[in-house]
């Protein structure tokens, strides 16, 4: 008998917005991007809000009820927000998942309302993990307050938990509502997660776009010493280039090999275990890609003036390109094996051939890498801060 045959088509779209102070009351963004969700008023929605953005904007949740009453003919808080401790802790423990789930339940959002996740990568990648799996997927509005999440994160289609020690186990392929970028966030970070995301910019800039990779290298400093202006150009075109690639990459839901995107994760996803978290994901990235670099170099593929420059922008730029970590027996065999899992297929790991483009390969000469490691071990021994 002959199968019976489907194809679906499905075609997603969604606005990444820039705006600055987005709850102020003169400002209808927030307002006017839930009032385009349908005809039905008020519009209702469940602020998840990231307590390490409250700390430092203490006032926030006063200035959301307030902005919710006077447009309280366009959306309306369903129930009280949810507050998270922000950073890695809440994707790495289930309860918050769980804790998430059971607010959303409370609150009787019905999936038409939305989540709206106020914070970091990991208070956005856990919300919006809770939010595409209840109901089977309830609207998520992003509200980033890192570079990171504003510049990477929090543009993609992607939401996660860690389980298992393996990062982002858990998770779903969900396009968000809509993302808000709000510029006034990006004044209270600390100083590590101020430069932590500008890793992401770099990592797409060397696979990408050698102009934007030349941005960076000459304003490095600039944005070491928070050029907010030049970091909001920096967040934009990383934004554009992430969402670029997904929109026109082939495989937006990731069901190739390929992951032009995570060019330096392999080891900087198993950094981030290995360290018990102290790293950022921006600071792993970092050191994933200059070790990536750096093999790329030794393997003869990226030239050497390239991988200079490309050390010498991510130095600049304040990270350090040596932890001892990279010296863990667990690093090498477990990080290519964990990321070929979680790509599914043939290990695929890509490479930079120089600035601006790169190319895939499925093996890794294990000497290699341990040689790329010495290189970065010594040159950290040279440097102060390398
Ligand atoms: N879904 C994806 O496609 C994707 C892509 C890249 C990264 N990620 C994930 O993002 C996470 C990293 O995100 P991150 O770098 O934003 O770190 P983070 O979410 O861990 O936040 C870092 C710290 O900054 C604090 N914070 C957040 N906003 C602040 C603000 N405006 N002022 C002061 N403090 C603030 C948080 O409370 C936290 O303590 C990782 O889990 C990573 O895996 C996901
Ligand atoms: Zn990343």
């Amino acid at each position: 008998m002959e199968p019976l045959q489907q194809e679906i088509h499905l075609t997603f779209g969604y606005q990444v917005y820039f705006t600055t102070d987005v709850f102020a009351s003169e400002n209808p963004l927030f307002k006017d991007v839930l009032s385009r969700g349908g005809t039905v008023r008020p519009q209702k929605l469940l602020a998840v809000v990231d307590r390490g953005v409250l700390q430092h904007h203490p006032d926030l949740l006063d200035r959301l009820e307030a902005y919710a009453a006077q447009h309280r003919t366009h959306l309306a808080l369903a129930a009280p927000p949810v507050v998270l401790a922000g950073g890695e802790g809440v994707k790495n423990n289930p309860e918050y998942v769980d804790i998430l789930h059971q607010a959303i339940h409370r609150a009787g959002l019905c999936r038409h309302s939305y989540v709206v996740a106020i914070g970091g990568g990991a208070v956005i990648d856990a919300a919006g993990f809770a939010a595409a799996t209840a109901h089977r997927g309830v609207r998520l509005l992003r509200v980033p307050t890192t570079v990171m999440a504003q510049a990477d994160a929090s543009v993609g289609v992607k939401n996660s938990v860690n389980a298992f020690g393996q990062k982002n186990f858990l998770g779903t392929f969900a396009p968000p509502y809509a993302v808000i970028n709000d510029s006034r966030f990006l004044t209270t970070l600390s100083s590590r997660d101020w430069i932590s995301g500008v890793a992401e910019a770099v990592k797409v800039a060397v696979i990408k776009d050698a102009a934007f990779f030349g941005f960076l290298e000459l304003h490095a400093a600039a944005l070491a010493g928070r050029d907010l202006a030049l970091m909001q150009q920096v967040i934009r075109r990383c934004a554009a280039l992430h969402l670029e690639h997904i929109a026109t990459g082939g495989d937006p839901f990731e069901s190739g090999s390929s992951r032009p995107l995570d060019f330096g994760h392999w080891a900087a996803h198993r950094l981030e275990h290995l360290s018990g978290y102290a790293l950022r994901h921006g600071e792993a990235v970092a050191i994933g890609v200059a070790l990536d670099s750096t093999y790329a170099c030794l393997a003869g593929l990226l030239p050497v003036f390239d991988w200079r420059r490309l050390l010498d922008t991510l130095m600049h730029l304040g990270f350090r390109l040596y932890v001892p970590e990279l010296h863990d027996p667990r690093l090498i065999p477990q990080g290519l094996d964990e990321f070929r899992e979680h790509l599914g297929g043939r290990l695929t790991i890509t490479l930079p051939l120089n600035l601006g483009r790169s190319l895939e390969v499925h093996e890794m000469d294990l000497a290699l890498i341990n040689q790329s490691i010495s290189l970065l071990c010594r040159q950290a021994a040279k440097t102060p801060r390398g």
